[in-house]
C-alpha cells in the first residue's frame, strides 16, 4: 500500500504529541491535514502548532467536510473530547466522507454504555460508508481492560478480576493533572467533583464493560465510588503545579462490576503527584491464580500515543462499524455457553 494518509483532529497536548511522534519517528504515515476549533491556531502551520521542529506546509483547518473532500485521508485521528455526547457528532463528517476514525475519547471505548441508540445509529452509518470507528488509548484501551482480559485467556476458570493502577502523575500532561485536582484545597476539590468541574479519571465504567463483554459476563450493574482527594503530606511539584502540604495532590477512585449479585470486577485507580511505588497490577482469582505487576506504572501519555499510532493499520484492516478493543483483540477467558461468542454471518 502507498503511504497511509492521515488527518489529525484536536491539537491539544495529546494530539500534538501524536503529531510529533508520527512526523519525527514513524514511516509509512503522511499527514495531509489537521483540524481544530481554537481560533488562535486555525490557519497556522501544523508543524508549528504541534511543535514538530519544522513547518509541514499544512494549515490547520476548521472545516472538516471540505478538508476530507480535498485530502481524502485513509484515517482521521480524533483527540478532542472524553465524552460520547460530543464525539459522534464530531466524527460524523469523517464517517460520511468515507474516512476511518481512531480516537482517544475514553467513552468511545465502549459507547453502548452511555448511549445505545446513538451507537447503533453511527454503527449503521459507518457500515454504510464502509469505515471503521475505534476508541482506544492506554486507559481505557489497554491497562485496566484489554490487559486483564487478554491475561484471562490463559485461565480455565475466572471467578473475579481486580485491576489496580497507582500512577505517578508528575510526568502527565497539564489537563490530566488538572482533572485529578492537583493543587486544589480539599473542600474546593469536593465541590469541583460534585459540580463536574473536574472529572477525575474518565473511563472506569467503560473498562468494566470491556472486561465483562470480553468474558461474556452479563453485568447487573456498575458501582462507581465518588473520587476522593489524596492530600499532600509534604510540598510536591510538577512542571505545572506546586502542591503545598494539606492541598490535593491527586485522586483515588474505585468501581465494581456486579454479575449475578456478586462483585466480579474490581477497579482501583489512584493518580497523584509523586506516587511511589507506582504500578499497574492485575489479579485474577481463577485457575490458575494470576498476579501480574508492571512497575513503575505505564506512562499514560506516551502509552496513549503508542496505542493510537500502533492501531492505525488495525483500524484500516478491520471490518466496518463502530468497534471496540474486544473486536480487534478478541482473546480472553470465555464464560458459559461458548457458542454465544461465534459471530453469525
Ligand atoms: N483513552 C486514553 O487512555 C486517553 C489518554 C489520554 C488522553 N485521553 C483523552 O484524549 C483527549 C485529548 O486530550 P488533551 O489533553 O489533548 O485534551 P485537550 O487539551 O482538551 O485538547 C483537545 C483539543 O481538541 C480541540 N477540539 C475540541 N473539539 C473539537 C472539534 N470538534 N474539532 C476539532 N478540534 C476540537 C480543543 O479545542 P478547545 O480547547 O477550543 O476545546 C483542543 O485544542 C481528552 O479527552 C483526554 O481525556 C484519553
Amino acid at each position: 500500500m502507498p503511504e497511509i494518509k492521515v488527518v489529525h483532529v484536536g491539537l491539544g497536548p495529546v494530539g500534538s504529541r501524536i503529531v510529533r511522534h508520527i512526523v519525527n519517528e514513524r514511516r509509512g504515515l503522511r499527514y495531509v491535514g489537521a483540524l481544530d476549533i481554537q481560533p488562535e491556531i486555525v490557519g497556522q502551520d501544523l508543524g508549528q502548532v504541534a511543535e514538530v521542529g519544522k513547518k509541514l506546509g499544512i494549515p490547520v483547518s476548521d472545516d472538516p467536510r471540505k478538508l476530507f473532500a480535498e485530502t481524502k485521508p485513509d484515517i482521521a485521528i480524533y483527540s478532542t473530547t472524553s465524552f460520547v455526547k460530543d464525539i459522534f457528532q464530531q466524527i460524523e463528517p469523517a464517517i460520511e466522507s468515507g474516512v476511518n476514525v481512531i480516537s482517544t475519547c475514553e467513552q468511545l471505548t465502549f459507547p453502548d454504555f452511555r448511549d445505545k441508540e446513538l451507537t447503533r445509529k453511527y454503527d449503521e452509518l459507518a457500515k454504510k460508508n464502509n469505515v471503521t470507528v475505534l476508541g482506544t488509548g492506554i486507559n481505557p484501551g489497554l491497562l485496566m481492560d484489554v490487559r486483564p482480559a487478554v491475561l484471562s485467556a490463559g485461565c480455565t476458570e475466572v471467578k473475579s478480576i481486580a485491576v489496580i493502577r497507582q500512577m505517578d502523575a508528575i510526568s502527565r500532561r497539564k489537563p490530566f493533572q488538572k482533572k485529578i485536582g492537583a493543587s486544589m484545597e480539599p473542600e474546593e476539590f469536593k465541590k469541583a467533583i460534585a459540580e463536574g468541574k473536574i472529572t477525575g479519571h474518565v473511563g472506569l465504567e467503560e473498562s468494566i464493560c470491556l472486561i465483562a463483554d470480553a468474558l461474556g459476563w452479563e453485568l447487573d450493574e456498575i458501582t462507581v465510588e465518588s473520587a476522593e482527594a489524596v492530600i499532600a503530606e509534604d510540598e510536591v511539584r510538577s512542571p505545572f503545579y506546586t502542591v503545598k502540604k494539606g492541598q490535593v495532590k491527586g485522586a483515588r477512585q474505585e468501581a465494581y462490576g456486579i454479575v449475578k449479585g456478586e462483585r466480579k470486577i474490581y477497579l482501583f485507580f489512584t493518580a497523584f503527584l509523586g506516587a511511589t511505588p507506582s504500578f499497574d497490577e492485575v489479579r485474577i482469582e481463577g485457575i490458575p491464580r494470576i498476579e501480574a505487576r508492571i512497575s513503575p506504572c505505564w506512562q499514560g501519555d506516551e502509552g496513549t500515543v503508542a496505542m493510537v499510532v500502533n492501531l492505525i493499520p488495525t483500524v484500516i484492516n478491520a471490518r466496518p462499524g463502530v468497534l471496540t478493543m474486544n473486536d480487534v483483540v478478541p482473546i480472553s477467558f470465555k464464560s458459559g455457553d461458548m457458542s454465544r461468542f461465534v459471530r453469525q454471518g
